[in-house]
């Protein structure tokens, strides 16, 4: 049987990235003790609100199909809490409601690009977005995240890989999986240089609730990107909930039309009962929000003290997001090797970033998604296996 051009688009697309937590998950299955440091998947409790109003609706039996682009009084929630926080209007008309920030991402490229077009990224970028951005048909351009600066991006460079056929800058910030976020300086360099190209700006702000070294800056708020920006989130990571597939993208009116027309022949809607146990923790900013991201903080800079102790590897506190990146690089082993190395005899999986880009070949992702002494205990063991490289005989 035949398939569509579309299956190589989106065929592999980052398959390599997990290599290493697959075969942790094999000797797990086989009786292994591992700690996983792998998956984004925050470890709190979700907030006992979220929980109640989830169990309430559907106790009162709100299984049916909601509205494609998300049920009216959410959407509006959404927009509240973007205008409340950008400081610029947004209205339910800019709103719809998607299957987690992954979808909006998916939707909004789908609408905005496709074959022939070309899409600015960064390198390293989130796994994904290789096959969202070839899934529109679109090339995407990688420009380097400048590991001198700290992972932030090198504007010159940016502005130089505009071409005729460029369609829209794609960013992520706190980014996944450096943790750079980028500053107001940085946002309005990249929105204007969107304004003078007639450009999209999209800007995937899933961590905009962990941000620790500056404030996160929604390109929401910037004048620049009036008309044209389109803005992903979710309450994935934020709230510790990302199975609930709660997500959204903002944008034009005309932008959210198409989208909701493209969820209409997709998704078909979301889940009403997950919709309305959310919609309290949008209208405010809930405390364990502000727990979390401080759980995130503590945890990147202790970490990042401890690993500070592993000879030949190399690590700085996160700016922002759930995520350290280690850097192997003078242990004379590849990340995958160092991965595996760990993984058998520590018995701790991180994940091997090449796959994010060649930009960040040679580091590790370490997920901070444990309790702090179960995180702190992976990292001593992290700590021991490098110290085992240093004593290893030379090959
Ligand atoms: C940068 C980035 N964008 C999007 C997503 C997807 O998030 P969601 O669960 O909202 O689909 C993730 C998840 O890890 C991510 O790291």
């Amino acid at each position: 049987m035949k398939f569509a051009p579309l299956v190589d688009r989106i065929a592999g697309g980052g398959a390599d990235t997990w290599k290493v937590h697959d075969k942790a998950v094999a000797m797990k299955a086989a009786g292994r003790d591992i700690t996983f440091l792998t998956i984004g998947d925050p470890d709190q409790a979700p907030a006992d609100l979220v929980i109640e109003g989830a169990r309430a609706s559907l106790a009162a039996h709100h299984k049916g199909y909601a509205p494609i682009g998300g049920q009216p009084a959410v959407r509006a929630a959404i927009a509240e809490r973007i205008a409340r926080r950008s400081g610029s209007p947004c209205a339910p008309e800019n709103i719809a409601i998607t299957q987690g920030a992954q979808a909006a991402l998916y939707c909004a490229m789908q609408c905005v690009a496709g074959a022939g077009d070309e899409v600015i990224a960064q390198d390293p970028v989130y796994a994904t977005y290789g096959a969202v951005v070839a899934a529109s048909g679109a090339t995407m351009i990688k420009v380097p995240l400048r590991a001198d600066l700290g992972f932030h991006p090198d504007l010159a460079a940016v502005a130089a890989a505009v071409t005729p056929r460029t369609r829209a800058i794609l960013i992520n910030s706190p980014h996944n999986p450096t943790g750079a976020v980028f500053d107001e300086a940085e946002k309005r360099a990249l929105a204007e240089l969107c304004r003078r190209h007639d450009l999209w700006l999209i800007s995937d702000e899933v961590y905009e609730d962990m941000a620790f070294a500056r404030p996160h800056v929604s390109v929401w708020s910037l004048t620049e990107t009036t008309g044209r920006a389109i803005v992903v989130s979710s309450l994935s990571k934020s709230h510790a909930i990302p199975g609930f597939r709660l997500g959204w993208v903002a944008g034009p009116p005309m932008l959210v039309a198409h989208v909701t027309n493209l969820l209409m022949c997709m998704a078909f809607g979301g889940p009403p009962f997950i919709q309305e146990a959310v919609l309290p923790a949008l209208r405010r900013d809930l405390p364990e929000v502000a727990g979390l991201r401080e759980d995130y903080r503590r945890r990147g800079e202790a970490m990042a003290k401890l690993l500070g102790q592993a000879p030949g590897c190399a690590v700085a506190p996160p700016e922002g997001g759930m995520f350290l990146l280690l850097d192997v690089r003078p242990t004379g082993l590849s990340a995958t090797a160092f991965a595996e190395g760990l993984l058998e005899i520590q018995g701790v999986a991180i994940l091997p970033c090449d796959a994010f880009g060649a930009n960040v070949a040679g580091r590790l992702r370490i997920s901070l998604t444990l309790p702090d002494a179960a995180l702190l205990d992976a990292g001593r063991r992290i700590v021991a296996f490098a110290e085992g490289l240093r004593r290893r005989p030379a090959a």
